[in-house]
């Protein structure tokens, strides 16, 4: 799998390239998402699912090539151990709720845009599910930002 991990980051923090990435991506992605729930607000639909899916899938690939490896390579190893320190607790709680936000999010896409699911297995109050999703999306998204300040800025000040 692609590593950014020997390559400085850019942010000043001595945080890894990836993460540098990662973090930036990030916060755009949840810009964006907030804008696409802005757009359903006006009933515009098709751009609004076009904004949310294109985020929920280009996150797939961010989870695949920085978060997923990092994950393996520094929480993996010390679990269960984790919780004894918020430098990986933080990074374990934030990777299960990614795992739970990422998972609700293509049920969702698949649910809403495609003919793929019976009827009887589509969410009936999608309304109050999409915008949950948001929400848990927000909490990853904090969560994360977490995460990079324990892993990164905490362990210099
Ligand atoms: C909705 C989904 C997700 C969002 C919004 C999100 C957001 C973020 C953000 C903002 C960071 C801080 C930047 C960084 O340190 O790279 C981060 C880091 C991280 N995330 Fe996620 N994430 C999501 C899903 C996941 C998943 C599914 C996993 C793995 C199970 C995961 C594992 C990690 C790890 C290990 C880091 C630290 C990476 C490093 O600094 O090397 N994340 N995430």
């Amino acid at each position: 799998m692609l590593s950014f991990a020997p390559i400085k980051g850019f942010l000043g923090t001595g945080a890894t390239f990836g993460a540098d990435l990662n973090l930036i991506v990030q916060i755009l992605m949840g810009v964006a998402l907030l804008t696409g729930g802005l757009l359903a607000k006006q009933k515009r639909y098709k751009a609004h699912g076009i904004c949310q899916t294109t985020v929920l899938l280009l996150n797939l690939l961010m989870i695949a090539l920085i978060m997923w490896p990092s994950f393996q390579q520094q929480v993996v190893p010390v679990f269960p151990r984790v919780f004894r320190r918020p430098y990986y607790s933080v990074a374990a709680i934030h990777g299960a709720l990614g795992i739970a936000a990422e998972l609700l999010g293509l049920y969702i896409v698949i649910g809403a845009g495609t003919n793929i699911l019976p009827q009887r297995l589509r969410f009936k109050r999608w309304k109050l599910w999409m915008r949950a999703e948001l929400m848990l999306w927000m909490l990853v998204l904090v969560v994360g930002a977490g995460a990079y300040y324990a892993w990164y800025i905490a362990p210099t000040s």
